[in-house]
């Protein structure tokens, strides 16, 4: 699959559910979200069946968000299905990892093998303010244990950068990657629409971090574990992990985007950003073709994001990252 501008797009982010146990600030309203209905998620066996479609076109990578993934039923029954499927050769989670202490084994059985888990804070009380949720941090330390245990490797962990609520723990985070062989990224926050205030207030660009830890000793720049996302990577020398950043607010990732996304109703959406979206549920449902329909979805993939700190223009209405799975 290869768009207009000659990108190779070999990889697909399912979104399996657009509920979530957290309420991060960046991300989703205290209140929650207007959830979409139980019968316009696609089912285990029509997410199969849009992936067997697709990697017959060349899709090669398949990674599973949310909202939260964790919080749908039985999800490893999902991954058994992806990984039979011919041609799908990288299967990966990105997760919150409140719920990974108790399903972590079951997910590597079943053919995960690497997972990306959000961690905004390294003190308790942080952590339980920016997610809402009281109780978080001892569950997510308890999923990252699981995850070191059961052996998912590379562990990345993602961390949104909030001015005055985590930007002064960005050492803190670096100086993990020395002894612990973890793939720290920081992600500059990206407006959606129930953040404006705080992309607009709190943003904190992940220059700004380089430069903080560049104060702490020299780094490299490097390859980075295995992945396919936007982010670049520098280590200290000798150290165990990395320390990555996502710069999404200078779009400089778009030339070499390799992705789509199929959110949990089944829309398939070429970008992150910006309207366009191709109902693949219903055709689905009828029987129809979908190649010609991925086709012309991939035909119009856009150049690049429009977004502008601070405003939800060029988001294309979206309302939360959690609502396309970031
Ligand atoms: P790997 O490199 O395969 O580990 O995946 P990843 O880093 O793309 O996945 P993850 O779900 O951990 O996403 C990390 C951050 O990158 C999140 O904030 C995503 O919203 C953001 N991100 C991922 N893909 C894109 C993209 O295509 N465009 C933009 N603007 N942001 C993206
Ligand atoms: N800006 C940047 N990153 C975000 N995420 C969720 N919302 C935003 C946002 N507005 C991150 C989560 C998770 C990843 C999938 O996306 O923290 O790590
Ligand atoms: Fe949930 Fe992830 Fe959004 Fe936090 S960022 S509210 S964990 S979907």
């Amino acid at each position: 699959m290869i768009d207009q501008f000659g990108r190779r797009v070999e990889y697909l982010r399912i979104s399996v559910t657009d509920k979530c146990n957290l309420r991060c600030v960046y991300c989703m309203p205290l209140e929650g979200l207007d959830w979409l209905k139980r019968e316009n998620l696609l089912s285990y066996e029509e997410i199969a069946s849009v992936l067997r479609t697709m990697a017959g076109m060349g899709l090669e990578k398949v990674r599973i968000t949310g909202g939260e993934p964790l919080v749908r039923k039985d999800l490893p029954r999902l991954v058994e299905m992806i990984a039979e499927i011919p041609g799908i050769i990288d299967i990966s989670l990105s997760t919150n990892a409140v719920l990974l202490g108790d399903q972590a084994q079951a997910l590597r059985d079943a053919g995960i093998s690497r997972v990306n888990v959000s961690l905004d804070s390294l003190q308790e009380e942080r952590v339980d303010a920016i997610a809402r949720r009281p109780g978080s941090f001892g569950r997510i330390m308890e999923g990252l244990d699981a995850a070191e245990a059961v052996g998912f490797d590379p562990i990345k962990i993602n961390v949104v950068l909030i001015g005055g609520q985590n930007d002064d723990e960005i050492e803190d985070f670096a100086r993990i990657t020395r002894d612990r062989p973890w793939h720290i990224r920081f992600i500059e926050l990206m407006p959606t629409g129930s953040n404006l205030d705080l992309s607009a207030n709190s943003f904190v660009s992940c220059q700004d971090a380089l430069v903080k830890i560049r104060k702490m000793g020299n780094i490299e720049p490097v390859d980075g574990p295995a992945g396919n996302g936007p982010a670049t990577y520098f280590r200290f020398p000798g150290a165990a992990g990395t320390v990555g950043v996502i710069t999404p607010m200078s779009h400089n990732y778009c030339d070499r985007c390799n992705r789509m996304r199929l959110t949990a109703d089944g829309q398939l959406r070429p970008c992150l950003f910006g309207s366009i979206q191709t109902n693949l549920r219903d055709p689905l449902r009828a029987g129809d073709d979908l190649v010609p329909l991925i086709e012309e979805t991939l035909r119009i993939k856009p150049e690049r994001h429009y977004l502008i700190q601070g405003s939800d223009e060029g988001s294309g209405g979206l309302v939360a990252l959690s609502q396309t799975g970031g």
